[in-house]
C-alpha cells in the first residue's frame, strides 16, 4: 500500500497541482473547455445539475479530450473466475487508453489496486476508475435476501446490515453497490422479486432509504462508505405475464402513486447514482425516456447523482425498436441525461462522433463527465485513488465475528412463521430421533440466494448442521436428501430411503423449496409450485404418519395450498445466507419466537397473481351468494396468507383502537393509538400496521393503503400502547389531473397484525 502511495506520476500530480488554483481552465494542451454549468441554451436536453465539487470538476473537464471524457462514461465488468478476478489484456488496454471510468465486479484490494495504478499512473491525466459491484444483501457476511430483509419490518436492523456490508465492501476496494432495488412487484412469477422488499410503496421506501443510509453513511469520503443506486428506474417489477425484461403498460397514475414513491424518497435521502431500468414504460425504453430521466428524476425531483444504465441496456433500444442503430441509441440516452454507459460501449464508440456532427451538444457530455467526476471527488479518489484498497483493513473486516452474529439476528428475525397447529413448534430439543429431509436440508450452496456477491457457499452453516448445533448429543439427527431440486427432475429414486428413515423417526422436518437460481435475475416461472418431485415426496412422508415440520427456502412465495392444508407447522425461511442453519434452528427449538411478516400477499395459486392487498372495490365487489360478483370460481379471492401475516410462539390482542381527532382540515394531523398485550407465555415481537381507507374519492381509492408500522417486543402478559401520528399530507392522492389532493369526506383507519384482521375506526377531513 505504501509502496503504491509512493509511485503517485506524473499524470495525477499535474491534475492535483491544476487544482490548486483552477477554477475555470479555457486553455490546455487538450483544448475541448467547457464550463458544464454555465453554458446553457433553452433547446437543450442538458440539465445542468449543481455539482458537490464544481471547480474542481471542471478545472478537470477543462483539461479532457472528447476520447478522455466519454472514456469516463464507460463502465465495463471485470471477468471473475471461480478463483478470483480475471485482468484480460483487453481490459488492461483500454485502462492504458483512458477508455474506461469504472470497472464493475472488480474486487478484492489485490485486483483493485491493479487496476487502479494502471489507470492512475499510466494514462495521460490519472484519473481514477470507480469499482463497483452488486452487494446486494451483504459482501462476504452474506444476510438474508431482502425480500426476507423486508419481512423483519425492521427498516433500522437492515440500515445496519448495509453498514456492515458497506465496511467489508469498501474495505474490498469497492466504492459503488448497486443497491438498493426498490421495484415493487406484486408478481412471484418474476424471479427477481426476491431482490424487492415485496408489494408495498411504503416497506420499499423505508427499506431503500435505509440501504442507501447505511452504504452511503454520513460522509461519502468516510473509507468505509460507499456509493448506493436506486433501481431499476422504472416500473421494472411489473412486466406483463411477470416475464423478466418484458412490456410494462401501466397508467401514469399507477406509475406515480405505486412505483415512484420509493425512488422518490431515494432521491430525499441523497443517493447518489440511479440504474435505468430495461423495461420500456409508454413505448418507451426506459433507458431514453425524457419523461422518466429528464422530466420526472432530474426536474421534478431534483436528482443530482449519476445515472448508470443497466446491463447493455443503450444496445437494447435497438431490438426493442426505439432506437435505428447504435448511434441513434446513444443520443437518445445521452439526451435523457443517462451519463454512464453499463457495457454497451456505445457512448465511448458513438459520441465523439456525434458532437462532432452536431448532433449531441458537447456540453450534455461534459454534463455527464461532470456528475462521474463529481461522485469520484465526494469518495476522495482524487486525494488518494487507492484509500480503499487496504490490505489490513480488508483482512481485519471481512467475515468478523461481530458480524457474523449481526446476521445470525436478522436471519432469524427474517423468518415468518406460517402456520403451527397445535402447537407442533417448537420442537424439544431431546426429541429421540429427528430426520432431515429434503433437498435443501444439508445444502449449503442455495442458501446464498440469488446475488451473493463475495459471498462464499462453503461458509453457509446448512439446516442440518444448524439442527445439529442446537442439540445435545443423545439426539439422533439423519438426514436424506429424498428428491432433487431441479424443475425437470421428477426422480422419485430416493423416496424409498426417505420414507425409511421417516418411518423410524419422531418428527420429520422437511427442507424443501427452490434452487438459488429458480428466482433472481431471468428465472421467471409460469408455476410456483414446489419444484422436481418435492411436491410428492411431501405427500408420500405425510401418508408415514409421523409429525411433518416443512421448512421452505426459496426466493418467491410458492404455491402450498395442500401443504397449508395437510401439514401441521410451515415455517418460511427464504434465503437467510450464512447463518441460514442456526438461525432456522432457534426457531425450530424455540431459542427465538419467530416474528417476521410477508411483505407480499401469499397467493393461493399462480392464476390469483397480481393479488395485492391494496387493489381496489369495483363495482361488483365478492359475494359468494352472487353470480355476478368480482370473484373465481374455482379458487377464493383471498390469497393464502395476506400481507402482514406472520405467526409467533405467543399470542397478541389488540384493542382500544383510539384517534385523537374526529375531524381534520386537509393540512391536519391526529394521532392513533392502540393497546397491545402478548397475552400467551413467551416474549415476542410483533408487528403493528395502521392503514387507512379513503371511502369516496374524485379517483377510486385502494381498498388498504400502509400509513405506518412498527416492531415492538412484548414480555408475557405486557400490555404496549402503540401511537402512530398521521399526517393529512400522507392520505394525498393523484385527482384526475394527476395532481395531489385530500378531498373531504371520511378515512377509515385500521391496526392489527395483518391486513386482513384489523381494528377500525374513522375520521373526517373537512
Ligand atoms: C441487473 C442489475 C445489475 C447489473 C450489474 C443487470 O443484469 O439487472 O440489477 O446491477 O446487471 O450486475
Amino acid at each position: 500500500m505504501k509502496n503504491i502511495r509512493l509511485h503517485l506520476t506524473a499524470p495525477i500530480l499535474l491534475l492535483l497541482s491544476m487544482l490548486m488554483f483552477t477554477t475555470s481552465c479555457d486553455t490546455t494542451e487538450a483544448g475541448t473547455q467547457s464550463d458544464a454549468r454555465v453554458s446553457r441554451s433553452s433547446d437543450s436536453p442538458v440539465r445542468f445539475t449543481e455539482l458537490r465539487h464544481p471547480e474542481k470538476v471542471d478545472s478537470v473537464l477543462a483539461l479532457m479530450t472528447m476520447e478522455e471524457k466519454v472514456g469516463q462514461l464507460n463502465l465495463l465488468s471485470s471477468g471473475f473466475a471461480e478463483t478470483g478476478p480475471v485482468l484480460s489484456e483487453e481490459y488492461r488496454d483500454m485502462i492504458f487508453e483512458s477508455k474506461l471510468g469504472g470497472v464493475f465486479n472488480a474486487h478484492t484490494v489485490e485486483h483493485t489496486l491493479e487496476l487502479q495504478r494502471i489507470a492512475v499512473e499510466e494514462t495521460r491525466l490519472g484519473i481514477p476508475l470507480l469499482f463497483a459491484f452488486d452487494v446486494i444483501h451483504g459482501h462476504r457476511t452474506i444476510f438474508p435476501v431482502p425480500l426476507a430483509e423486508s419481512a423483519t419490518w425492521d427498516p433500522g436492523l437492515i440500515k445496519k446490515a448495509s453498514r456492515i456490508s458497506a465496511k467489508e465492501a469498501s474495505a474490498a476496494g469497492l466504492h459503488w453497490t448497486f443497491t438498493p432495488m426498490i421495484d415493487i412487484s406484486p408478481d412471484p412469477r418474476w424471479g427477481r422479486i426476491v431482490e424487492s422488499h415485496g408489494e408495498d410503496p411504503l416497506l420499499n421506501s423505508r427499506f431503500g432509504v435505509a440501504r442507501i443510509e447505511g452504504f452511503q453513511g454520513e460522509d461519502l469520503y468516510d473509507v468505509t462508505t460507499i456509493m448506493a443506486t436506486a433501481k431499476h428506474f422504472a416500473a421494472y417489477g411489473v412486466p406483463e405475464a411477470g416475464r423478466d425484461y418484458n412490456t410494462v403498460d401501466i397508467s401514469e397514475r399507477t406509475l406515480r402513486e405505486v412505483h415512484l414513491p420509493p425512488f422518490k424518497a431515494a432521491v430525499d435521502a441523497g443517493v447518489r447514482t440511479f440504474m435505468t431500468a430495461f423495461n420500456e414504460y409508454d413505448g418507451v425504453p426506459a433507458t431514453g425516456s425524457d419523461f422518466l430521466f429528464n422530466r420526472i428524476l432530474r426536474d421534478e425531483w431534483g436528482f443530482d447523482g449519476f445515472v448508470v444504465t443497466d446491463y447493455t441496456a443503450i444496445m437494447e433500444m435497438m431490438p426493442h425498436g426505439y432506437a435505428r442503430d447504435e448511434a441513434h441509441a446513444a443520443e437518445l440516452s445521452i439526451n435523457a441525461n443517462v451519463d454512464m454507459d453499463m457495457m454497451s460501449q456505445i457512448f465511448l464508440n458513438e459520441l465523439p462522433g456525434l458532437v462532432e456532427q452536431g448532433i449531441v451538444k458537447e456540453e450534455q457530455v461534459d454534463m455527464a463527465v461532470a456528475r462521474i467526476l463529481d461522485m469520484k471527488f465526494d469518495l476522495g479518489l482524487f486525494d488518494d485513488p487507492y484509500r480503499y484498497s487496504d490490505y489490513d483493513r480488508e483482512t481485519e473486516t471481512i467475515m468478523r465475528e461481530d458480524f457474523l452474529e449481526f446476521a445470525l439476528e436478522v436471519a432469524q428475525k427474517s423468518i415468518v412463521l406460517l402456520k403451527n397447529e397445535d402447537q407442533t413448534l417448537p420442537l424439544s430439543k431431546d426429541t429421540g430421533h429427528i430426520a432431515v429431509i429434503g433437498p435443501l436440508g444439508d445444502n449449503q450452496y442455495d442458501l446464498l440466494g440469488s446475488w451473493s456477491a463475495a459471498g462464499e457457499w462453503t461458509d453457509n452453516v446448512t439446516l442440518l448442521q444448524g439442527i445439529r448445533n442446537a442439540v445435545p448429543e443423545n439426539t439422533r439427527v439423519s438426514y436424506t436428501e429424498g428428491a432433487k431440486l431441479d424443475l425437470h427432475d421428477d426422480s422419485q429414486a430416493g423416496f424409498d430411503e426417505a420414507l425409511q428413515l421417516a418411518r423410524q423417526a419422531d418428527v420429520v422436518i422437511m427442507a424443501l423449496g427452490e434452487g438459488r437460481h429458480m428466482s433472481g435475475e431471468a428465472a421467471s416461472r409460469t408455476n410456483i409450485d414446489l419444484p422436481g418431485a418435492q411436491q410428492e415426496l411431501l405427500e408420500a412422508i405425510h401418508e408415514t404418519g409421523t409429525p411433518v415440520v416443512l421448512v421452505l427456502m426459496a426466493g418467491r412465495p410458492l404455491d402450498i395450498r395442500w401443504a397449508d392444508e395437510h401439514i401441521p407447522a410451515i415455517v418460511n425461511a427464504w434465503y437467510l445466507g450464512t447463518r441460514s442453519g442456526d438461525a432456522i434452528a432457534s426457531v425450530l427449538f424455540g431459542d427465538h419466537n419467530p416474528g417476521g411478516k410477508l411483505t407480499i400477499s401469499w397467493p393461493y395459486n399462480v392464476g390469483q397473481i397480481p393479488n395485492y392487498y391494496y387493489a381496489k372495490k369495483t363495482g361488483r365487489p365478492i359475494d359468494p351468494d352472487q353470480r355476478y360478483t368480482s370473484k373465481f370460481i374455482d379458487a377464493p379471492n383471498a390469497p393464502l396468507y395476506p400481507f402482514g401475516y406472520g405467526l409467533s410462539y405467543t399470542s397478541y390482542e389488540y384493542d382500544n383502537l383510539r384517534l385523537s381527532e374526529s375531524e381534520i382540515g386537509n393540512t391536519g394531523r391526529l394521532t392513533v393509538s392502540v393497546d397491545v398485550t402478548n397475552t400467551g407465555d413467551r416474549t415476542g415481537d410483533e408487528i403493528v400496521q395502521m392503514y387507512t381507507r379513503k371511502m369516496v374519492a374524485s379517483v377510486t381509492q385502494p381498498v388498504r393503503q400502509l400509513r405506518d408500522f412498527t416492531r415492538i417486543t412484548l414480555e408475557p402478559g405486557q400490555t404496549e400502547t402503540v401511537t402512530f401520528d398521521l399526517e393529512a399530507g400522507q392520505l394525498q392522492y393523484l385527482d384526475q389531473q394527476l395532481e395531489p389532493v385530500l378531498e373531504p369526506g371520511t378515512v377509515r383507519v385500521y391496526v392489527g397484525p395483518n391486513v386482513a384482521e384489523t381494528l377500525e375506526a374513522s375520521f373526517e377531513v373537512r
